[in-house]
């Protein structure tokens, strides 16, 4: 069984999934974070051009596992769980993200991992392109102001130096390259349920969704 939840960057997708999958008690699977991982290793084989990357990726490694409320990964027995959430890998990852090639492999990493448990996924097009047969889909939104403050709190950690305006600049062309690429761009599905969080308590939205999942699936 799948939960899919979408949305923009910083709409409080991944905070509301870890939260649901510790409150259901099941699986949580971070899309976002394997296209850094990706992002992560193209930086690291010396930011190669796009052909010459996509020839690298048989020798690409990825395990994740959701442990301890974190989302770690493992990329060719490394543990990149915080070097993702570095400036320079948000900067790159949605010129990586745009890569059909990339796409494939990342969609059939996530197809293959949830066929064995019960999972909530948060990214950009779950529900209109990896699990178009999600047994429910959320839509997450917030103003890019609000998006903006949340994502400030979680990069200070890895670089204190970062500024409010540095964040919101980023998080707007990320919008505009998530929603504007070719492959499978950033978009609500026609059945997926919309959730406006700006000027909801984070609980407030947990209920909400709570509530949701327990009327339209058997868990509960
Ligand atoms: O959720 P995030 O900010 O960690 O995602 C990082 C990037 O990955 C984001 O800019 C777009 C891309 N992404 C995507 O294209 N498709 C997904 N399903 C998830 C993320």
């Amino acid at each position: 069984m799948i939960i899919v939840l979408d949305g923009p960057a910083g709409s409080g997708k991944s905070s509301t999934a870890k939260e649901l999958a510790n409150r259901l008690n099941i699986q949580f699977l971070d899309s976002g974070a394997l296209y850094r991982a990706l992002t992560y290793f193209w930086i690291s084989s010396g930011k190669p051009n796009i052909r010459s990357f996509i020839k690298l990726l048989p020798e690409v490694d990825i395990s994740s596992e959701y442990k301890n409320k974190q989302f770690y990964v493992t990329l060719n027995g490394e543990d990149i769980t915080d070097t993702i959430r570095t400036q320079q890998v948000a900067e790159n990852v949605s010129e990586i993200a745009a890569e059909p090639q990339i796409r494939a492999f990342v969609n059939n990493y996530m197809r293959n991992l949830v066929l064995d448990d019960v999972y909530i996924a948060d990214g950009r097009d779950l529900g209109t392109a990896v699990f178009p047969d999600a047994d429910l889909k959320f839509f997450m939104t917030a103003s890019i102001e609000e998006r903006a403050k949340r994502r400030l709190k979680e990069m200070k950690l890895s670089d204190p130096s970062i500024t409010l305006e540095d964040v919101e600049e980023n998080i707007r062309q990320r919008d505009l390259k998530d929603q504007s690429r070719a492959s499978d761009p950033l978009k609500k599905a026609e059945d997926a349920i919309e959730i406006d969080t700006t000027g909801k308590t984070f609980d407030e939205q947990i209920s909400e969704m709570i509530t949701i999942i327990e009327n339209r699936t058997k868990l509960n």
